[in-house]
Parts: structure tokens; sequence; C-alpha cells
């Protein structure tokens, strides 16, 4: 069974892979034996993190911004064949939506959104020659509201539906596409907030009464990353710790 979850030699590109989820991706999949590709628009900061990975073959840091078509066209060309993307990069941008700037509402498009479909579009040949799969981080936020985020809940919104879309049209193709929707996960960015009453009501709006830590998603990560989730295409992986079936 264990060989079914397996993600040895597998070739993972993993997009904003300097913080966050995706360093933490990074670790589980270079623990794990995946041959890692991470892209970042700070490669100074992705080779020093790199550089820590206990990788068999040394992982390549390659520049990305996913908002500019010929920095995703330098990374294409740099990867010749792919089991799997996790189109990880993402931004938020906080204000009310009465006041919501158009230049906030195109950098979160720009990125969450537009960049995750030109990228997933210009690797499909090397997914296709592998049978390979792709991986949108989406977010509990693309399923239900929260106030003050806009942009960023119906950018997450669209990147379900065009898991969903893409999975039913690259099925040809033998690729497949899910999307992985994070409730609350604990990183450095957010961690101030939870000390704080808001940050503390909203733990209790958590069925499980905790916030997700980044190892909740190895197990998640893991599946659709390895052949366990052979059947699985157009899915959308909540991990919230029970959190979009709270009670009205
Ligand atoms: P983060 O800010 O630590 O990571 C985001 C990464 O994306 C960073 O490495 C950043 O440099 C990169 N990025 C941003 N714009 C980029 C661009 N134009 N080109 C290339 N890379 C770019 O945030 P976090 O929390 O790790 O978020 C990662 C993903 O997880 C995002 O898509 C986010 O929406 C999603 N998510 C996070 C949750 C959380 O609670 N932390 C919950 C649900 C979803």
């Amino acid at each position: 069974m264990s060989s079914t979850f397996s993600v040895a030699n597998k070739r993972v590109l993993v997009t904003g892979a300097s913080s966050g989820l995706g360093q933490h991706f990074a670790k589980v999949l270079a623990a794990q034996g995946a041959q890692l590709f991470l892209a970042a628009r700070r490669v100074d900061r992705l080779q020093a993190f790199a550089d820590t990975l206990p990788c068999a073959i040394p992982p390549q840091c390659l520049p990305l911004d996913v908002t500019d078509a010929a920095s995703r066209a330098a990374l294409v060309q740099r990867i010749d064949t792919l089991d799997v993307l996790i189109n990880n990069a993402g931004i938020v941008r906080q204000s009310p939506a009465a006041t919501h700037s158009a230049e906030d509402w195109d950098a979160v498009f720009d990125t969450n959104l537009k960049g995750m479909f030109f990228l997933a579009q210009s690797l499909l040949p090397r997914l296709q020659s592998t049978g390979g799969s792709i991986i949108n981080v989406a977010s509990i936020l693309g399923l239900r509201q929260a106030g003050g985020i806009v942009s960023y809940t119906v950018s997450k919104a669209g990147v379900i539906q065009l898991s969903k879309t893409l999975a039913l049209e690259w099925a040809r193709y033998g690729v497949r596409v899910n999307a992985l929707a994070p409730g609350y996960i604990e990183t450095a960015f957010n961690a101030a907030f939870w000390q704080t009453d808001a940050g503390q009501a909203l733990i209790q709006r958590i069925p499980q009464r905790r916030l997700g830590q980044l190892a909740d998603l190895d197990g998640p990560l893991l599946l659709l990353c390895s052949d366990a989730s052979r059947y699985m295409t157009g899915s959308v992986l909540v991990v919230d710790g029970g959190h979009l079936i709270h009670t009205l």
C-alpha cells in the first residue's frame, strides 16, 4: 500500500516555493524522494532554502513571476518532462469591497487565476508526456465568503471552477487536475493574528477548535501527488478541520 502513495522520483514543480505552504510542500516531497523544481520570484532565497533539503538530486531553483508571460515561458524551457505541477503561488489584498481598487483586483487575479491557468497550459505537453497531474491550491474561501478580501475569495472560487474545467478538458490527454482547498493554516506570516481576539473567535468557529498546521496538509498532498489519486480528477479536497460544515 505504501508504494501507492509513493512520490519517489516523481518530477514535481512547486510554484511560490520560497515560503509558507509551498516551502512546506517542498520539504515533504523532498523527504519522500521526489525530484523537485522550485519556482519563485526570489531565487536567492529559494536557493538558500533548497540547500537545506535532503535530496539525492538537488532541486532546480527557477525564477518565476506567474503574472509575467515571458517568465512563465522561460521556466517552461527549463523543464523537459513533469509528473506534477503544484500551482501554489497566491496573494491576498485586503480592503472592503466598497473601496477595493482595480489595481488590487488585477494583482490578485493575475497571480491567483490567470498566472495559474497559463502556466498549466504551457506545461500541458510536459505533463501529457508522463500522464501527470496538476494540483491547484484553492482555499475554503473559494467555497464560502469572508469580508474584506473580495478579489481573493472570487479568485479562489475561480481556481475551483478552473480545476474542474481543466479536469474535464484534459482527461483526454491523460492529465488529472484537482484542487486542494485548505482552511486556515498557521504560518509564520499569519501567526500574530491568531493571538488577537478576532483570531481566537475565529478558531472557535472551527469544529475541531484548532487551526490547521502545515503537517495537516501532508497526507492530502501525497494523495494528490501520487498514483493513489489515479481515479481522482476534478476533485476539490477540503482540509479545514470541519470549518466549512460549521453550523449556521
Ligand atoms: P505565502 O505568502 O507564504 O506564499 C505565497 C507564495 O507565492 C510566496 O512564496 C510568494 O512569493 C509566491 N508568489 C506570490 N506572487 C507570486 C508571483 N507573481 N509569482 C511567483 N510567485 C509568487 O502564503 P501561503 O499562506 O503559503 O499561501 C500559499 C497558497 O496557499 C496561496 O495560494 C494561498 O492562497 C493558499 N492558501 C493559504 C492558506 C493559509 O491559511 N495560509 C489557506 C488556504 C489557501
